[in-house]
């Protein structure tokens, strides 16, 4: 199965990403988690990186299209059920560039699956949000007991993104830029919607029965 993870900023496409592709076998690509990679490195390109993400801008189409291209290309050799995109795409040259990428390695999407949670509740996850530094676990800071990661005891980040005023930018930009793509795969009836809301296991039931 090839699906893609689409939502806004918040609405779980990582935490349900890193559950599916563990328990349904499935590669896991997240231009997110590619582009703070390649940010963390001391190149030139990480600067300019670091710069847009920060503040919550978009990277611009033909790095972000640069940086996934080798591992849409990688998709074909890796032995998995199949694969899962979340963050990505963003805009329109974004969705059609993936689109060609996929046709290029005989592959297709069957599946959007968009996660829909109200902007109160997102907010909320947002600033709250702690991610491990080293096994990248994500979790909430209510549900946490210790300072530490739950899984491999290292500290845990807040991303700089995080912070209200580059939260309400990315969730603007997510509306005018990236909401209006879904239409480009509901014209290929492709769209499932999911209500995001409900603890971790039920909206991963959700992702499951759709
Ligand atoms: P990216 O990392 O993709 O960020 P995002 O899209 O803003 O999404 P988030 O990671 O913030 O949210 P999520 O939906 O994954 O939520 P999560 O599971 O973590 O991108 C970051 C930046 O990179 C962008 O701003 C941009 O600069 C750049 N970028 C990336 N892709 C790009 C592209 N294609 N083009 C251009 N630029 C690009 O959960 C959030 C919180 O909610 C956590 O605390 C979690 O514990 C909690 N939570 C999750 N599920 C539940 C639940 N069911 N109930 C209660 N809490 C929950």
């Amino acid at each position: 199965m090839n699906l893609l993870l689409f939502g806004p900023p918040g609405a779980g496409k990582g935490t349900q990403a890193k559950l599916l592709s563990k328990r349904k076998n499935l590669i896991h690509v997240s231009t997110g988690d590619l582009l703070r990679e390649t940010a963390s490195k001391t190149t030139p390109i990480a600067k300019k990186l670091k710069n847009f993400m920060e503040k919550g801008d978009l990277v611009p189409d033909q790095m972000v299209i640069e940086i996934i291209k080798n591992e849409i290309q990688n998709l074909k050799k890796l032995k998995k059920s199949g694969f899962l995109i979340d963050g990505f795409p963003r805009t329109l040259v974004q969705a059609k560039s993936l689109e060609t990428m996929l046709e290029n390695i005989k592959e297709a999407l069957e599946k959007v699956i968009l996660i829909e949670v109200d902007s109160k509740k997102l907010i909320h996850r947002l600033t709250g949000r702690r991610v491990c530094e080293n096994c990248k676990a994500i979790f909430h800071k209510d549900s946490l007991k210790k300072s530490s990661c739950p899984h491999c005891h290292s500290p845990l980040d807040q991303r700089t993104d995080d912070q209200i005023q580059f939260i309400q930018k990315r969730l603007s930009i997510y509306e005018k830029t990236t909401k209006p793509i879904l239409q480009f795969y509901e014209a290929k009836n492709l769209v499932q919607k999911v209500k995001g809301e409900g603890d971790v296991e039920e909206v991963y039931q959700k992702i499951i029965n759709a």
